[in-house]
């Protein structure tokens, strides 16, 4: 078995953006685009936007890779970064509702990479489609 890519998303936020909204709306904000666990890890840093600025990032290149951007087809909750607890890095877990616009794009996994520095956080998306040889 070998994978396909047939989707690849990028997106590039500034920290202070992030870091204004969760000052204007606070929670408001944080329910709205991030789950209780994402929330958790976030909430646990000395500079929690900078962390939340990349999970903001790693879902707006999920939904371009898909190519529906947010919105009803894939929702900001509809994508879930999570940790590998020993080695840190991330990965995306989709929801049911993700799931349904991944089987019918024929996506089987979706894997991303996020980077951030004191002012920016990079992400990138890449959908695969496995195949067998
Ligand atoms: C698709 C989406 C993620 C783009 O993100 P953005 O931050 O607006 O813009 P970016 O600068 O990161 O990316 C823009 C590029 O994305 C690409 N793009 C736009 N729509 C896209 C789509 N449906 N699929 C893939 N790529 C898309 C375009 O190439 C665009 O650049 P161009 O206009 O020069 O061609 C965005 O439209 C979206 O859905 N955002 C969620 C909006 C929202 O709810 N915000 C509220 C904050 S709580």
């Amino acid at each position: 078995m070998c994978g396909n890519v047939i989707g690849t998303g990028v997106d590039l936020v500034e920290n202070d953006r992030i870091r204004e909204l969760l000052a204007k709306w606070g929670a408001h904000f944080k329910n709205r685009v991030f789950l209780p666990a994402e929330q958790t890890y976030c909430d646990s840093k000395a500079a929690p936007w900078l962390y939340y600025a990349g999970r903001f990032a790693v879902k707006e290149a999920v939904s371009k890779a898909f190519g529906t951007g947010i919105g009803p087809s894939l929702g900001w909750k509809d994508i879930e970064v999570v940790r590998n607890l020993h080695s840190g890095a991330p990965s995306v877990v989709l929801s049911p509702h993700g799931m349904k616009l991944a089987r019918q794009q024929g996506v089987d996994q979706v894997l991303i990479s996020l980077s951030h520095t004191h002012h920016f956080a990079v992400a990138h998306a890449l959908l695969t489609r496995s195949t067998k040889l």
